[in-house]
């Protein structure tokens, strides 16, 4: 019998340090709702006493999120846990997540503080997150560079002091596998009350092992692995989610666990989360990537088609490929496409968003033959994203390019509801579109990312386009989908513009 491997997701949190990736609210929610659709244990939901923003996040997913344990962060400070506790108060099963540097250049350097007073912070930290809940996770920050007899010491106080999950994060992407395992042997062995609580690990990307460092800990008996959707996170990014689930099933020769992820739930996972950040999912990527099931070299394809096994490890369709099916046309209903998103777990909260969302998938099946999910997906974000009340909104817009010539723009906008017109030349008919919109807008805003993808295949296809832009330290990005991509272009950009205007709908990145 297999032991149950925790899958702790941090997307929401780690992953949204990574620059440009901060999402609003509704996009976290979406996000929290695929990890529960595809069963993840808990979902690190943010970090509450980052900004209000943040609070609102948590405390929304708390509120909606029924099946998996919902998880703020807190440093040890009191203010930071009781931010936290009231976050995750609605949620069926909240969880706090406190944690405290452990390493001598963070204790020095950082906190100025002396081992003694870390310790002590460790334990008010976990009495104070125990008054909201006793499922509290303690992580030592830095465990990775800090003094082995320390850590012993600091983790047998937090589990004294009513800690669950102990976690052992490698916040700098620093060791190599067999090191990390036996660092987890070591504490496992050496901890007074080791055997009461669930040992963790958190890796970082800096030499590319997060997964594999995860992996080792996983053989040295911790029990939870903390990863996010396409290995996004601070810098070079944590552990991948996909890599280590999929690691684990595939190799369940190797791995006395299991965990409980719906994989086919994976591929959908990913392409949410690259759409919501801009953060593009490189096609060589392990699972998820557009080109890991397939096969260039004709002695590859010879040997698949003769025998899947030969070169595959893997069936796409267990991790949610091959699900760009044709699902609805032109000649599809209200109800059948109100019961087609309702598959794909997208709720509608109301009769307008549903109406609205429906009326533009009409206009879509107009110019497009045929509807696939991914199309379906991008047009309820599109809606989503482009709530009623915008400040800015595309009405109008035409591009002339031709060869020789400098290619034009013309726009009308709504601006507050105002109608304004505005034409701009440019290098391109993008280019040229946005510095009509920009004439008009005066942002001030810097372009940081301009992205293209196709949605699904074909010359038909919608261009899916983000946008980010930054103005005085805040960074944005904005999404668009259409068949024609000047049109995607000009959403995205208005869409990252709104975005801008409504400092309230964002959640600010946590200094952690
Ligand atoms: O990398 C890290 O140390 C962290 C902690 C807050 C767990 O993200
Ligand atoms: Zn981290």
């Amino acid at each position: 019998m297999k032991e149950h491997l925790v899958i702790f997701d941090t997307t929401l949190r780690d992953g949204e340090q990574s620059p440009g990736a901060s999402m609003t609210k509704e996009e976290k929610l979406r996000v929290a709702r695929q990890l529960e659709r595809m069963q993840v244990d808990v979902i690190e939901a943010g970090f509450a006493a980052a900004s209000p923003g943040d609070f609102a996040a948590i405390q929304n997913i708390a509120r909606v999120i029924k099946s998996s344990t919902v998880c703020s962060l807190a440093r040890s400070s009191e203010n930071d846990i009781r931010r936290a506790g009231e976050a995750i108060a609605p949620a069926v099963r909240g969880r706090i997540h406190t944690f405290i540097a452990t390493s001598p250049i963070h204790m020095e350097k950082k906190l100025r503080m002396t081992p003694d007073q870390v310790v002590e912070a460790a334990v008010r930290a976990v009495h104070w997150a125990r008054e909201y809940t006793d499922d509290v996770e303690f992580s030592a920050e830095d465990a990775v560079r800090s003094e082995v007899d320390f850590l012993c010491r600091v983790f047998a106080a937090v589990i004294e002091a009513g800690a669950s999950t102990i976690n052992v994060p490698d916040t700098v992407g620093y060791s190599v596998p067999t090191v990390w395992g036996e660092l987890m042997r070591t504490l496992i062995e050496r901890v007074p009350g080791a055997g009461r609580v669930v040992w963790s690990t958190h890796c970082h990307n800096d030499l590319g092992m997060a997964v594999a460092n995860s992996l080792a800990a996983v053989l040295a008996g911790a029990r939870q692995v903390e990863c996010t959707i396409n290995g996004l996170g601070e810098r070079a990014g944590n552990a991948s989610l996909e890599e280590v689930v999929m690691a684990v099933r595939t190799r369940s020769d190797l791995f006395p666990v299991q965990t409980r992820i719906d994989t086919t739930q994976i591929v959908p996972a990913s392409k949410l989360v690259s759409q919501i950040t801009g953060y593009p999912v490189q096609p060589n990527k392990a699972v998820v990537g557009a080109n890991a099931f397939a096969h260039e070299s004709g002695i590859h394809q010879d040997g698949v088609l003769k025998h899947r096994e030969t070169y595959e490890i893997m069936r796409a369709e267990d991790v949610g490929w091959a699900q760009n099916k044709l699902v609805l046309g032109k000649h599809s209903g209200r109800n059948a496409f109100k019961s087609r998103l309702s598959a794909l777990g997208i709720v509608l909260e109301s009769e307008e968003a549903l109406n609205a969302a429906f009326g533009r998938f009409k206009e879509l099946a107009d110019k497009k033959h045929e509807i696939f999910d991914e199309d379906l997906q991008a047009l309820v974000s599109d809606d989503e994203m482009t709530p009623p009340g915008e400040h800015f909104k595309l009405v109008y817009s035409r591009v002339c390019s031709e060869t020789g010539e400098t290619p034009a723009a013309d726009v009308t906008l709504t601006v507050g509801g105002v109608e304004r017109k505005a034409a701009g030349i440019g290098s391109g008919p993008v280019d040229a579109t946005f510095k009509a919109i920009e004439s008009i807008a005066a942002s001030g805003a810097q372009l940081l990312l301009y992205s293209v993808n196709a949605i699904t295949t074909g010359t038909d296809a919608q261009g899916e386009v983000t946008v980010r832009l930054a103005r005085q330290g805040r960074i944005v990005n904005g999404n668009g989908a259409d068949t024609d991509i000047v049109i995607a272009s000009a959403r995205a950009y208005l869409n990252a513009l709104n975005k801008l205007q409504f400092p309230d709908r964002l959640d600010p990145q946590g200094d952690v």
